[in-house]
């Protein structure tokens, strides 16, 4: 039996202005633009292996290495699409093996929580879409593919680009200019640096498709943020972003985060994403910056209670001096600092 395989890694990526509110739930078309972060492959990412063969005699999906369901419309409507795009190509070149007739084997692991709010579903899509069109050769632009990787969940759009990434919102109703662009490059403001603190890994009650609809249905508040905040936020945003102006990106990326979890707590009945140790870890970074006296470090949180902190490289020792005092010893910092740093970290909030 010939069978037919590729693999890739997709990264996790972290909304700085999110996306809340589908306009569109069956295409997954948002109520308003986004911007994104997305993080190093080393680190928080989604590996998938897509397979096919003639013999094969149903699509399957391993996730975590248990099954996992595929027949749900969001993931047939990706796989429809690039099957669709596979068969176009096979029409014009009678030599190309069927691959689009035939069904597919996936096997997907995260290297990090799943269901969390860490974004699974933004590295899990992205995977899964970028696997099956390395499978089928197919030769569709980066922005195109993101257009399905969205039909899976709107935030994996954002993981087919690396660096700073915005999601165009689009206008039209079949969803073909709703999709990702790169803002810019890793590269062009490299210095910019992510830590995860991971609050709990237990799987959400309120996933992020049934608390955006809830949103939707329910805050008035909501209103008020997709039609007044959030396209001032957008333009904001991007500027900081190219000038590379880590005050206002922080400002603005926890002034989001904050509005995203107002609209939360405004809907009805309210869903609660963030715990006390998501406040506790709010709090402390507007102290932190307080203390410094100028803006270090940013914190957001996605539909669950873990923070992701964005700070510049220069900053590292001054962060982690703050968060080794207050969660003490974290494993690997031995290596990472020496004992009288880790001293100095501790004599520095003492006043
Ligand atoms: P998160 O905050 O982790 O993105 P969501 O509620 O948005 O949480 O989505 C979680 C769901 O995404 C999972 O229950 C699963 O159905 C899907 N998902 C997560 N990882 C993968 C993956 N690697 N491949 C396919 N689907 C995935
Ligand atoms: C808070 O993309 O997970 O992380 O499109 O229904 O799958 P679906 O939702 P999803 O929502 C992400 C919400 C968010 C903000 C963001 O990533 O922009
Ligand atoms: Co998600």
């Amino acid at each position: 039996m010939t069978v037919y395989t590729a693999s890739v890694t997709a990264p996790v990526n972290i909304a700085t202005l999110k996306y809340w509110g589908k306009r569109d739930t069956k295409l997954n078309l948002p109520t308003n633009s986004s911007i994104s972060v997305t993080l190093s492959q080393d680190d928080l990412r989604t590996l998938t292996s897509a397979a096919t063969a003639p013999e094969f005699e149903r699509d399957t999906l391993w996730l975590n290495g248990e099954p996992h369901s595929i027949d749900n419309e969001r993931t047939q409507n990706c796989l429809r699409d690039l099957r669709q795009l596979r068969k176009e190509m096979e029409s014009k070149d009678a030599s190309l093996p069927t691959l689009s007739q035939w069904k597919l084997h996936i096997v997907s692991e995260n290297n990090f929580p799943t269901a969390a709010g860490l974004a699974s579903s933004a590295a899990g899509f992205a995977a899964l879409v970028s696997a099956i069109a390395k499978l089928y050769q197919l030769p569709q632009s980066t922005s195109e593919i993101s257009r399905i990787a969205r039909k899976g969940s709107g935030s994996a759009c954002r993981s087919l680009f690396g660096g700073y990434v915005a999601w165009e919102m689009g206008k039209a109703e079949d969803g073909h200019d709703s999709m990702a662009v790169q803002i810019a490059d890793s590269s062009d403001w490299p210095q910019m640096k992510a830590c995860v603190l991971v609050v709990s890994d237990i799987k959400k009650d309120v996933s992020s498709t049934q608390g955006m609809q809830l949103t939707v249905a329910t805050s008035e508040l909501f209103k008020e943020r997709i039609e007044h905040v959030v396209p001032k936020r957008f333009e904001v945003m991007r500027k900081a972003i190219v000038e590379k102006d880590f005050a206002t990106f922080a400002k603005e990326t926890m002034m989001d985060s904050n509005s995203f979890h107002a609209t939360c707590l405004d809907s009805f009945p309210p869903i609660f994403y963030m715990n006390d140790t998501s406040k506790r870890i709010i709090s402390w970074c507007h102290t932190i910056n307080q203390f410094y006296g100028e803006t270090i470090v940013a914190y957001t949180f996605d539909a669950g209670p873990n923070a992701v902190l964005y700070y510049l490289a220069e900053n590292e020792s001054k962060l982690f001096a703050f968060i080794y005092k207050l969660f003490g010893s974290v494993p690997g910092w031995d290596k990472k600092f020496t004992t009288e740093q880790l001293e100095a970290f501790n004599h520095q909030f003492e006043s």
